[in-house]
């Protein structure tokens, strides 16, 4: 079957596409990430950065990646080395579509473990295995190293380990059956129900937070840009608080990588996108900072004070599974809290998937279950090499770093220049424009042409300076050279990269051929015409 007799996709509702975009977006980084940078960098003082990289790089991102992604859809293309062709035809274009497969499915191999753990931690505070009393704290990191292999590589391979294995593989299953039952009766069937019912179960749990004793001095901890530590001006003057903030932003809203490019490509070409953009990101930070910021830090900071401030597995893991047993109605609370946690990854590790789908499906010609057993392969690998290298999560750290930060900057300047300069700001804000239920402000079109790539670009020069000064040990490009397993990890993703190269050639071949055969995709003519 060619690519232009296979029917094209679409979402079935306008409400289904901005619940899927959302879902995507909503995942671990609003409820345990979020809360543990912003606890890190004083909460208050963090919420600057954070809102300024939301304005300058998230919101101009969002309405970047759903206009190309509706464009490119328009011309019959999905994946987002083809939109990048059609948008700027030179060789090297859709390569950066490798990129954008590999970002996502190389997150997707670390994210959905995590995934299964929140399954498991789910299920352990159901049933009270997970309920050492008050006062068991070593018990529940105990309990958290032993279930995730953390003290030696290998040990999720043992049967005394095993169930981690198993909840992860639930996941897996749950992602696949998922994603092969397609657009509609996959993504956005699930979403349709998993996103109200994460925020119902949000709301709950934030509603026992709010009525705890003393919950202002919780929420002052989480809120108020102390000063205890050092003034305020030399917090803001922290580099890696905006790096982490810039960061933050594009992980949570999950923009930079091609996935809403992937699934606005599936929306009509005269559907609203400006204000759906706008619907998804805000709800985002309705999740993220509405409900996420208000739960764990809060509640953590009233039952175990400053110690609560901890590293983001640590806080999500082995803090609040103490604060749970320690709380009234704890057990529910808990149970609830894991499930959302769930949920909300399993709607984010679905839209990881697609791009690479699309790309399988429309430019290697393959059908839904090939395709799909293809991922399934190579996924698999790559999950079962990061559960392997569990000693003190390091191939899950190197995954999340080079993936999951680095390549999301170089893939981000990639996209925002491709916008302003190649399809051209003029042709952008038409296309945005187009069906629009709302006006976007001409501003940001000078803020996506200069801004927004200079930001990145500063704070990606700043990053490089802080690797150069920063000592050997704690270098990432010198681990890469010194420890055998984060170059084991930079090398599978390479090596997945290479792969991804491989596919995306032979599509351009094929493409190419339907072209000459003047078998054009779907023909919409140029812009002015629109
Ligand atoms: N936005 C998701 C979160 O906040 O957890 C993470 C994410 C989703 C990352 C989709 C990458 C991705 F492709």
């Amino acid at each position: 079957m060619t690519q232009n007799s296979r029917p094209r996709e679409t979402w079935s509702s306008r409400f289904g596409v901005i619940l899927a975009v959302t879902g995507s977006a909503v995942g671990l980084g609003n409820f345990l990430r979020f809360p543990g940078l912003a606890a890190k960098y004083e909460g208050g003082a963090f919420m600057i950065p954070y809102f300024i990289a939301f304005f300058l790089l998230g919101l101009p991102m969002a309405w970047v990646e759903w206009s190309i992604g509706r464009y490119g859809g328009a011309r019959g293309f999905n994946s987002a080395a083809g939109i990048y062709r059609s948008i700027w035809k030179n060789r090297l274009s859709p390569y950066f579509g490798a990129l954008a497969m590999l970002v996502p499915v190389g997150i997707y191999m670390y994210y959905v473990v995590i995934e299964g753990w929140c399954l498991a931690y789910a299920w352990y505070m159901a049933s009270g295995q997970l309920n050492f009393g008050a006062t068991g704290s070593e018990q529940y990191g105990n309990f958290f190293s032993q279930f995730t292999g953390l003290a030696s590589d290998g040990a999720n391979y043992s049967l005394s380990s095993a169930p981690a294995v198993i909840f992860i593989a639930i996941c897996f299953v749950l992602n696949f059956v998922l994603i092969y039952r397609g657009l509609t009766k996959g993504i956005e069937w699930f979403c349709k129900w998993a996103m109200p019912a994460l925020v119902i179960c949000a709301l709950i749990v934030l509603g026992r937070v709010l009525t705890l004793d003393h919950i202002t001095s919780g929420l002052g901890f989480m809120w108020n840009p102390r000063t205890e530590s050092m003034s305020f001006w030399k917090a803001m003057a922290d580099g890696n608080m905006w790096l982490d903030a810039a960061g933050q932003i594009f992980f949570s809203l999950s923009v930079g990588f091609g996935i809403i490019i992937n699934y606005a490509s599936y929306v009509g070409r005269n559907d609203d996108i400006a204000l759906s953009a706008l619907t998804s990101a805000a709800g985002n930070e309705f999740c993220e900072v509405g409900l996420g910021g208000m739960i764990s830090i809060p509640a953590s900071f009233i039952f175990m004070g400053t110690a609560a401030v901890a590293g983001t597995f640590s806080l999500g893991f082995v803090v609040l599974p103490q604060v749970f047993a320690t709380m009234p109605l704890g057990q529910i609370v808990g149970t609830l809290f894991f499930f959302l946690l769930f949920l909300a990854a399993l709607t984010s590790s679905l839209s990881m998937l697609q791009p690479a789908i699309a790309l399988m499906e429309e430019g290697l010609n393959l059908n839904r279950k090939t395709s799909v057993a293809v991922l399934g392969f190579i996924t698999v690998l790559g999950a079962a090499f990061v559960l392997y290298f569990s000693k003190d999560l390091l191939a899950l750290d190197t995954f999340d770093f080079w993936v999951g930060t680095f390549c999301i900057y170089v893939l981000s300047v990639f996209q925002i220049v491709l916008f302003g300069w190649f399809l051209g700001i003029k042709r952008g804000y038409e296309e945005i424009q187009r069906g629009a239920e709302i006006r976007v402000p001409p501003i940001w079109m000078f803020i996506i042409k200069y801004i927004s790539p200079l930001y990145l670009l500063g704070v990606f020069a700043f990053w490089i300076y802080q690797q150069v000064i920063t000592p050997r040990g704690a270098n990432r490009f010198a681990q890469i050279i010194d420890n055998s397993v984060v170059m084991a990890s930079v090398g599978f993703l390479i090596l997945v990269g290479i792969l991804f190269c491989a596919f995306v050639a032979q599509s351009v071949r094929h493409w190419k051929k339907q072209e000459s055969s003047g078998q054009q995709h779907l023909d919409v003519g140029d812009f002015g015409g629109l």
